[in-house]
């Protein structure tokens, strides 16, 4: 039996799945938590990824393995493959002024135009530029980006600091894949051939202030290898990742309801959209993965809940127990402000209160269509660059939800399947890794 390991970095935790090449069955895991918060030493993770590795069994009998991860996250490393400060997540805004810097610049249209995307506080370029202006003396120090599955690539491979791994600070031996390059912000698609890594320096530079190494960009079928002579594969992205994980084909669009929410489709062709509610991110098989990304998720449903004492099962079953509309009564879901439509400051509201539609189900049932049509305007969005819809695929915690699946087809206008729970982008990275494996 061949086996792959496939790993998914997320946002909370790293989680490792290995898995039989032949038949993708899962058979061993293991998983570790990751540090709280949007400012994150990645040596936390590489801890966390040997904690995970280990609690799956170790992978000394794995023939391939490749990492999947958050996307986004700033990984500044000097010459010597130091960490030159904490990584900045996808999910920390401090960067959302030098986003309107560089859209002031370059102009929205010509930034979808070269990148598939209009910079916001998560994509890295905005974070090199905050570094540039923020922490001149750290910038200056910058000898290479990279993003948090391209580093842990790196370092599994046996690469890092001299003292602290096998094969010393090679940076030319950074490597990343399509999806997570495409999440940069100086990445252009178009420019992307085997051979050919496709950034566009011009725009890296005006960021940070000088040039850097960048991983190379490996097609889906490459590989690189480990100190042992494995085959690496190119890792991905979270959610092109998941796409694969879950074996989404064109027409299915992903509907992942976790503490962030992400609408994405697979797509031969990429899209533009210069008012940035669709970012034309690739996929990790060659192909694009145009996403909405919304902040309010699954924790719209928490924080109701949490307000009328119940638990998701109960609000579930309140919700079902109101009529469609909810009385008329609806919830604006912007609880953490958000970030597709780009309304950071914005906050939730209920209207259409009154004595009669006030219930504990009208509420739970607001909650429910509130968050689906967050996620249905992100279809909207694919739908109108004509990104192909057939299905839609629910995925991430409230897809559990019977509510959820009751109400999700008559919101999203699809019809709806409702995948078995899993660790999908894990899976999509062992995926990858059977794909290279030499067996
Ligand atoms: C995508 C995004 C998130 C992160 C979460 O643009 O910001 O989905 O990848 O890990």
């Amino acid at each position: 039996m061949a086996l792959v390991m496939g790993v998914d970095s997320s946002t909370q935790s790293c989680k490792v799945v290995v898995v039989d090449a032949d038949t993708g069955a899962v058979v061993r895991e293991g998983r570790a938590a990751h540090p709280d918060g949007t400012e994150v030493d990645p040596a936390a993770w590489w801890d966390a990824l040997r904690e995970a590795i280990v609690a799956a069994g170790g992978m000394g009998d794995v023939d391939a393995w490749s990492i999947g991860g958050q996307q986004h996250g700033m990984v500044a490393l000097d010459a010597e493959g130091r960490v030159i400060r904490d990584a900045l997540l996808w999910n920390d805004t401090r960067s959302a002024d030098a986003a309107e810097a560089l859209i002031d610049e370059f102009g929205a249209d010509s930034l979808a135009e070269r990148t598939g995307l209009v910079p916001v506080a998560s994509f890295t370029i905005t974070k090199l530029r905050w570094l540039r202006d923020a922490e001149p003396d750290n910038a200056a120090r910058v000898a290479a980006v990279a993003l948090p599955h391209d580093w842990l690539t790196w370092r599994l491979r046996g690469f890092g600091p001299a003292g602290e791994s096998a094969r010393g600070p090679v940076l030319d031996e950074l490597v990343t894949d399509r999806s997570d390059a495409s999440g940069t912000g100086y990445w252009s698609p178009d420019a992307w051939a085997p051979g050919v890594d496709g950034y566009d320096r011009d725009l890296f530079v005006s960021a940070l202030g000088h040039d850097a190494v960048l991983p190379r960009v490996l097609g889906p079928a490459e590989w690189v290898t480990d100190e042992g002579g494995r085959r690496v594969a190119p890792g991905a992205g979270d959610n092109a990742g998941a796409a694969l994980g879950v074996g989404a084909a064109t027409g299915d669009v992903v509907v992942s309801i976790g503490t962030s929410g992400t609408v994405f489709a697979v797509s031969a062709s990429r899209t533009v959209d210069s008012s940035g509610t669709v970012a034309g991110f690739a996929d990790a098989d060659g192909g694009f993965l145009p996403i909405v990304v919304t902040l309010n998720a699954a924790r719209v449903l928490d924080a109701i809940a949490r307000l009328l004492g119940v638990d998701h099962a109960e609000l579930s079953d309140l919700a079902l127990a109101a009529e469609s509309g909810a009385g008329g009564l609806t919830l604006l879901p912007y609880f953490e402000g958000e970030r597709t439509p780009n309304l950071p400051d914005a906050t939730a509201s209920l209207t259409g209160m009154t004595l009669a539609s006030t219930t504990r189900e009208n509420l739970a049932r607001a909650a429910v269509e509130g968050m689906l049509a967050g996620l249905g305007a992100g279809l909207d969005a694919l739908r109108a660059l004509d990104v192909p819809l057939e299905r839609a695929l629910l995925i991430g915690g409230a897809a559990q939800s019977p509510a959820v699946q009751a109400i999700a087809p008559g919101i999203l206008g699809l019809p709806v399947e409702v995948p078995p729970p899993g660790e999908y982008v894990a899976l999509g990275a062992a995926r990858q890794a059977a794909r290279v494996a030499e067996v």
